[in-house]
């Protein structure tokens, strides 16, 4: 079967294709023919060397697919062959991740596709809402509670935003003039300039600071002038520098939810009922899948960039 692989860390140059022998499904486990799979910032970590793993290589990165049920292992009782479904990825393992024909995930990892989804939209759901699901989970907001999102452009904050605000949120988001638009048929009340500056402009609209802010821009420490005393903040990436004025930092690792499959399954129905939008920018056959690390590298992409298999 094909896979996409990192033989060695570098550049974009560096992947390649290759010819891997079948996965095979043990207990527990689903074997899924992949139609489609996202490629996210951790693929440009792991490819990079920035993502510290013990494992050899080659590695296959990838972290979230859709496609259709091949195979069940033993013990599989909520999934059938042919069925179509989504499934979150853990890549640091010695099967790799989800960039292949075939890719053997536990069951607890997937679920069907949202309605009216296609292959290619479901596949941008499962690891970035549940990054989200997880941080909401971590902040634990009352309704009403006032959240402000960096980096509310890309797919963490897109779903931030969104499940903000079907957690009864007041949603502050950050935007270039370009994204303002798109920001706002997120959901996001309130729009400021994103920048080293957004923990200013998030003052002037909220005085007394936000109770919690999702960092999905990896913006640091900076942004913590925006939070109230006693807030907090949910980072996505390794947050150093530490804090201020009684300011709890939670450290967001999706893998903590990759078995969480009711948060997988309500992802699947909210984004069935239109309150998640899936954003595609651009589908690539895996032969291109450098192109596809140098524009994600470049950054500007709006929407997820998929391989499709
Ligand atoms: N911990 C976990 O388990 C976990 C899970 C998922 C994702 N993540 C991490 O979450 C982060 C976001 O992921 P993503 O998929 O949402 O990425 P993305 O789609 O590329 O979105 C990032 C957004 O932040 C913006 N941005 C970047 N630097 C900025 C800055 N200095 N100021 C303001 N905005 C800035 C980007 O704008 P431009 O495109 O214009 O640069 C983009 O709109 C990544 O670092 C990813 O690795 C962590």
């Amino acid at each position: 079967m094909k896979a996409v692989i990192i033989p060695r860390f570098g550049g974009p140059e560096v992947l390649e294709v290759a010819d891997l022998p079948k996965p095979q499904p043990g207990p527990g486990e689903v074997r899924i023919r992949v139609a489609a799979a996202t490629v996210n910032p951790t693929d440009i970590s792991l490819r990079s060397g920035r993502r510290p793993t013990n494992l050899p290589p080659p590695y296959i990165p990838g972290m979230e697919l859709a496609g259709t049920v091949d195979v069940v292992g033993p013990g599989v009782s909520d999934r059938r062959p042919g069925e179509q479904v989504m499934a979150i990825v853990l890549p640091l393992r010695p099967q790799g991740g989800a960039q292949a024909e075939l890719v053997v995930v536990p069951a607890e990892s997937v679920v069907p596709v949202p309605d009216r989804a296609t292959l290619v939209e479901a596949a941008t759901l499962p690891m970035n809402g549940l990054t989200v699901r997880r941080a909401l989970d971590l902040l634990a907001l009352p309704a009403g509670a006032t959240l402000a999102v960096t980096g509310a452009a890309g797919a963490v904050g897109g779903y931030a935003i969104q499940l903000g605000k079907v957690a009864g949120l007041r949603v502050v988001a950050d935007a270039a003039p370009a994204d303002e638009a798109l920001v706002r048929s997120l959901g996001a009340d309130i729009v400021v300039p994103r920048g080293h500056d957004v923990a200013r402009a998030i003052r002037t609209v909220v005085p007394d600071g936000v109770d919690a802010l999702i960092d999905a821009a990896v913006q640091g420490p900076t942004v913590l002038p925006a939070v109230r005393d006693g807030g907090q903040v949910a980072a996505v990436r390794q947050w150093t520098g530490g804090t201020e004025r009684g300011i709890r930092i939670h450290q967001v690792a999706v893998s903590d939810y990759a078995r969480n499959q009711a948060a997988l399954d309500e992802l699947r129905r909210l984004a069935g009922a239109g309150k998640l939008t899936l954003r595609v920018a651009e589908t690539f056959l895996p032969e291109r899948v450098a192109e596809a690390h140098r524009k994600l590298e470049a950054g500007g992409v709006r929407g997820r960039l998929v391989l499709v298999f």
